[in-house]
């Protein structure tokens, strides 16, 4: 079994030149496994499934390669609309075809033949799109159905977690409302009562008495407030502490750990107010030492990617471990089959690599002969939101000072739910701009991203002010 594990570069350590292991054959398959052997001349077709904040820095990121000739997003968003390659300075083109229309997508990659499809968005990865393009020659990158089931189930993880020694909360997975009443009891109603299948982010409800815990049950067991995705529930224990993200880059056999960063999830300043899909990002997160960061590799993706080998998953893509540090160790909380959304954002200010080259070669499974860099710097993003996001929200508000925004130096603002109307960028979502800047420090980071964040403005905007602060805090 290859882990790969390579934690993020410290200062004084040497770094930037590209491992290819002389072994590696310079099959056509693999040219893109170091950029050693990558020409100018291997000009590529790229399209990238989703339209939100997650999507423009893939996008932002990937037109930065000297190989993207031609990209598409769909559907995209205003802000993606407004990226150029740097190779040839063509435009980033939006294409009105949703993240969930397989068959219009397919469609449209049959048309266009684009040489690599990324997969933003959980979503399309849960419907099969990335054995849908397989079968038609299509190459794409992203876990297949099967190895999707790691974020679509919760039930699966939480099984395969058991199975294979990887460490998580006490848990139970239940159909009917009196054994998962029972459980819950056993914990003393201390608990996350999650639905199994994917809800639109929603469906992990936080209980701390036995009252709350029969209402979640209910919620989801009888009620069916999400569906069939409701039809079991997995019971964990509730845990206490630091929650982290970790993402690593897998290619089937090796899996490649980024720095850690830490999302806040609650829409409110202090972690108060409802859950929302994120509210702001930043990177690496001070309190993981590298030598802990390596700990966690070994505790978490060693025996995942050892349960993978037993179980013939061939996972290539993102695998992103939702973590809560406890006293008693790591817990994995939830396993993502997809990139992180604000994580992206501060992820790829901070990769030095060719995404499309890394990307390749996880497509390819040829990772273990790629080493990731990522700049001695901190990374900090702030999402601006709609008001009244993560309920109802109006849309159409009209934006302004992005310009202003933009003319900083190490700033980036991603657009997540923006359109034109009438020539002017308005308000689409609810999640509507992720504010990033890096800077050597996260202190500075901090700083310049709330420093952008103030040139920005539009009716009912809401932010949260202490994205980063706990950190800083410790
Ligand atoms: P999930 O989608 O499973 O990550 O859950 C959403 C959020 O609920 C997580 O980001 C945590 O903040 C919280 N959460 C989930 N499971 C637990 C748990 N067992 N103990 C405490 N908090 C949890
Ligand atoms: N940052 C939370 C998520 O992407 O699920």
């Amino acid at each position: 079994m290859v882990t790969g594990l390579v934690p993020a570069r410290r200062k004084g350590e040497p770094g930037g030149e590209r491992k290819l292991s002389d072994s590696q054959p310079l099959s056509p398959k693999c040219l893109f496994a170091s950029g050693a052997v990558l020409s100018n001349s291997h000009a590529m077709k790229i399209l990238v499934i989703g339209s939100g904040g997650r999507e423009h820095a893939l996008v932002w990121k990937l037109a930065q390669s000297p190989h993207a000739r031609r990209l598409w997003c769909a559907p995209g968003n205003a802000g993606i609309s407004q990226e150029r390659l740097a190779a040839n300075g063509h435009p980033v083109e939006c294409v009105p075809i949703g993240a969930e229309d397989l068959t219009g997508l397919l469609q449209f990659a049959r048309e266009q033949r684009p040489d690599l499809t990324v997969v933003g968005p959980d979503n399309p990865l849960a419907l099969g799109v990335v054995d849908l393009f397989r079968e038609h020659g299509l190459r794409i990158w992203g876990p297949d159905q099967r190895a999707a089931q790691f974020e679509a189930s919760k039930a699966f993880s939480q099984a395969f977690m058991e199975r294979h020694g990887i460490p998580t909360a006490r848990s139970g997975v239940f159909c009917d409302f009196a054994s998962a009443s029972r459980f819950a009891a056993e914990l003393g109603g201390r608990c996350a009562v999650k639905a199994d299948g994917l809800a639109l982010g929603k469906g992990v409800l936080i209980c701390r008495n036995m009252a709350q815990a029969d209402a979640a049950l209910e919620e989801v067991l009888v009620k069916r407030a999400f569906g069939s995705a409701g039809d079991r529930v997995v019971i964990q224990e509730l845990l206490e502490g630091t929650e982290i993200s970790l993402h690593a880059l897998c290619d089937g056999r090796t899996a490649k750990l980024f720095p850690t960063s830490q999302d806040h999830k609650r829409v409110g300043d202090g972690d108060q107010g409802p859950n929302t899909g994120g509210m702001g990002t930043y990177s690496p997160t001070p309190f993981v030492s590298a030598a802990e960061l390596i700990s966690l590799g070994r505790k978490v993706l060693d025996p995942w990617l050892k349960g993978c080998a037993a179980e013939g998953i061939d996972y290539r893509g993102i695998l992103y471990p939702g973590v809560m540090l406890t006293k008693s160790g790591p817990k994995v909380l939830e396993f993502n089959s997809r990139f992180g959304d604000p994580e992206t954002q501060v992820y790829l200010t901070r990769l030095e690599n060719d995404l499309l080259e890394v990307l390749e070669a996880s497509v390819n499974g040829t990772l273990e002969g790629v080493e990731l860099r990522w700049k001695e710097a901190a990374s900090v993003c702030v999402v601006m939101a709609s008001g009244g996001y993560p309920g109802s929200y109006p849309k159409g508000k009209v934006i302004h000072g992005l310009d202003a925004a933009a003319a900083l130096p190490n700033t980036k603002v991603f657009h997540a739910g923006t359109a034109w109307k009438d020539g002017t960028m308005v308000t689409n979502g609810g999640r509507v701009l992720g504010v990033t800047a890096w800077a050597p420090d996260l202190p500075a980071a901090r700083i310049a991203a709330y420093a952008a964040v103030e040139r920005i403005t539009f009716e009912g905007a809401q932010f949260r002010r202490d994205i980063a602060a706990k950190a800083l805090a410790r």
